[in-house]
C-alpha cells in the first residue's frame, strides 16, 4: 500500500472543498497543535423516543429512536476554527445506541443534510454518476444480524429530507458494532464527513464477568483527518479534476471522539476502551507510551475466549478491539495512547491515590470453532487491482467482477461456507461480510505468478494461524498480500441481499464491493 506520501499527499491539492473554486486552503500541520488541551468527548448516549409495533410481532412494541444526519460546527480542537460536519443530532461519532441481545429497536434515519456536499464527488464512480442527487445517504450498522431491507444496501440511498426505518432485532452476542453511510460511489465522503457512530450490544453473559462499567467503560472512536489551515476537513483529490478519485485516504491528525489529541482523567483502575478504526483507509497499531501490555478481551463481534495481552494491538479500517488497561500502577501519572511508534494521539492523566482494585477474569466467553467439515463449500475469491499505464491504482475487485454483474456468491441459510480470498495485490485488505460473523481459519502465502499462468493454487508457506487477538468471531478480516486468507462462516439469520468488500472506503467506493446473496433454506 502507499502511504499518503506517494500517491495523496504529493499530488493532492490540499484543503480543495466541493465549489469553492479559487485559491485552496493550505493543509494544516495537526503536529504543531498543543496536544491535551482538550478533554476526550464522552459520546452520549441515544435516548429512545418512544416504542413502535415490532415489524415481526405487531403485538409487541420496540423501542424506536429517531437518529437525524444534520450538518453542525465542531471545534476539534482548542486553537481551531469550530469545522463544518456532518453527523447524527449534532454530534460526530453521533449518540451511540445501546441494545440487549435478544430486544429489538427500530431506528428511523432521517437525512436532514443541506443540498451541498462538503467534498467534491466524482462522478465517473458506479452509483455517482451526475444523475444521482450529490447528497444521499443509507445507513448500514456493521456486524448487525439484521434482516436485508434493514441492512443498508448501498443502492437504497435517499436524498435530504427522506428517511428509512431499520429493523435491528440484535438476535446475536454482546460485541460493539457501528453504524455508518453506506450510500454507493460516495461513502467514503460521507463517513469521512462524520456520518458514523457506535452501537453497542450487551447481554447477560458479558454483565456476569463484572467488567469495567459505567464511567469506566469508553468507546473510543478513532478515525484519520486532515484539516485545512483554517480548520475545516479537507480531503485529498487527485491531481485529475476530471477524476477526482484517489486510491486512499490518509490523513496526518487522529480524532478520537472527535477531537485532536484530547485528555481523559482516569482513576488508578480498570478501564474498558471498545476501540473502533473508523477511518477510510489508515491502520493503526495501538499502544500505551508506558510500555504496559493492553489486555484485549473482544474483537469485531464479541468477547475472546480469554484477555490476549500484547504492547501493540492492530486495528484495520472497520474492526473493533475491546480492550481493558490497568492504570492502577499508574497513579498520579500521564499515559499516552499511540496509534505508531511516535505518534500520540490521546493522553490519560491517571489521578493520584491507591488502586481501586477491580481484577479482570481470566476466562471470558468461550468460542467454538466451526469445523472445517461443517463447510458445504470452499468458495476461491480474488481480490484484484488495475492500474493504468502508469502505474497508478485504477480499480481494485472482487472476484474480478464489477458491482452490477450478475451475483456469484449465493451460500444457502444455515450452512457453512469457507471463502479463500486470494489477494493478488501488493495491499492489505480489510475485508468485510454484511450480516455474518465469521472465524479466520488461516493465512497462507501462495505463488503469485504461478497462478497468473495457471488460474492453480500452489502454496508456498505454511498455514499461519490467525494472531490470537484475531481468534474470535470477526466480521472484517485482513488479507494479506500474496496470501490465502481463509474464513469460516455460518450464513445464518436471513435470506436475502447483502454485500461484502474491502473496508478501505475508496476501494469500496470504487467497486471493491460485491452483492452477495443468501438463499432461502432448502428443505
Ligand atoms: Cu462497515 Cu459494509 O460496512
Ligand atoms: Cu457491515
Ligand atoms: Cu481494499
Amino acid at each position: 500500500m502507499r502511504r499518503a506520501g506517494a500517491i495523496a499527499g504529493a499530488c493532492a491539492i490540499p484543503g480543495a472543498i466541493a465549489g469553492e473554486s479559487g485559491p485552496v486552503a493550505a493543509t494544516l500541520d495537526a503536529g504543531k497543535l498543543t496536544r491535551f488541551v482538550d478533554r476526550l468527548p464522552r459520546i452520549e448516549i441515544a435516548r429512545p423516543s418512544g416504542t413502535r409495533p415490532d415489524p415481526a410481532n405487531r403485538a409487541e412494541k420496540l423501542p424506536y429512536y429517531h437518529m437525524t444526519m444534520e450538518e453542525f460546527e465542531f471545534r476539534v480542537h482548542r486553537d481551531l476554527e469550530p469545522a463544518r460536519m456532518w453527523g447524527f443530532n449534532g454530534i460526530s461519532p453521533g449518540p451511540t445506541i445501546e441494545a440487549r441481545s435478544g430486544k429489538g429497536v427500530l431506528v428511523e434515519w432521517a437525512n436532514e443534510l443541506p443540498q451541498r456536499h462538503l467534498f467534491t464527488i466524482d462522478h465517473n464512480l458506479m452509483g455517482a454518476e451526475r444523475d444521482k442527487p450529490d447528497v444521499r445517504s443509507v445507513v448500514h450498522l456493521h456486524g448487525a444480524k439484521a434482516p436485508p431491507e434493514s441492512d443498508g444496501y448501498p443502492e437504497a440511498w435517499y436524498a435530504a429530507g427522506k428517511s428509512a426505518i431499520c429493523h435491528y432485532p440484535n438476535r446475536q452476542d454482546a460485541c460493539t458494532l457501528w453504524y455508518h453511510d453506506h450510500a454507493m460511489g460516495i461513502n467514503r465522503l460521507n463517513i469521512y464527513a462524520g456520518l458514523l457512530g457506535v452501537y453497542i450490544v450487551r447481554d447477560d453473559a458479558e454483565d456476569a464477568l463484572g467488567l469495567p462499567r459505567g464511567e469506566r467503560e469508553i468507546p473510543l472512536v478513532l478515525c484519520d483527518r486532515k484539516f485545512s489551515v483554517d480548520g475545516q476537513l479537507a480531503y485529498d483529490v487527485s491531481p485529475d479534476p476530471a477524476a477526482p478519485w484517489v486510491p486512499e485516504f490518509y490523513g496526518n491528525a487522529t480524532l478520537v471522539n472527535g477531537k485532536l489529541f484530547p485528555y481523559l482523567e482516569v482513576e488508578p483502575a480498570l478501564y474498558r476502551f471498545r476501540v473502533l478504526n473508523g477511518s477510510n483507509a489508515q491502520f493503526f497499531n495501538l499502544s500505551l507510551s508506558s510500555g504496559e501490555p493492553i489486555a484485549q478481551i473482544g474483537t469485531d463481534q464479541g468477547l475472546l475466549p480469554g484477555p490476549v495481552r500484547a504492547k501493540i494491538v492492530s486495528l484495520a479500517p472497520g474492526e473493533r478491539a475491546d480492550l481493558v488497561v490497568d492504570f492502577s500502577g499508574s497513579g498520579d501519572e500521564q499515559v499516552t495512547l499511540k496509534i505508531g511508534p511516535v505518534e500520540d494521539i490521546m493522553q490519560f492523566r491517571v489521578a493520584r491515590g491507591s488502586s481501586k482494585g477491580g481484577r479482570l477474569p481470566e476466562r471470558l466467553q468461550p468460542v467454538v470453532r466451526i469445523p472445517e467439515s461443517a463447510a458445504v463449500r470452499t468458495r476461491l475469491l480474488t481480490l484484484n487491482e488495475y492500474k493504468s499505464p502508469k502505474g497508478e491504482s485504477m480499480t481494485m475487485l472482487l472476484g474480478a467482477a464489477h458491482w452490477n454483474m450478475p451475483v456469484t456468491e449465493t451460500p444457502a441459510l444455515d450452512t457453512v461456507e469457507i471463502w479463500s480470498l486470494i489477494n493478488l495485490t501488493e495491499d492489505v485488505h480489510p475485508i468485510h461480510l454484511h450480516l455474518v460473523r465469521f472465524q479466520i481459519l488461516d493465512r497462507r502465502s501462495f505463488d503469485k505468478l504461478h497462478y497468473f499462468l495457471t488460474g492453480e493454487l500452489r502454496y508456498i508457506g505454511a498455514a499461519l494461524p490467525p494472531d490470537a487477538g484475531e481468534a474470535g468471531w470477526k466480521d472484517t478480516v485482513r488479507a494479506h498480500p500474496q496470501m490465502v486468507t481463509r474464513i469460516i462462516a455460518r450464513f445464518e439469520g436471513y435470506a436475502g441481499r447483502y454485500v461484502w468488500h474491502c473496508h478501505i472506503l475508496e476501494h469500496e467506493d470504487n467497486e471493491m464491493m460485491r452483492p452477495y446473496e443468501v438463499l432461502p433454506a432448502r428443505t
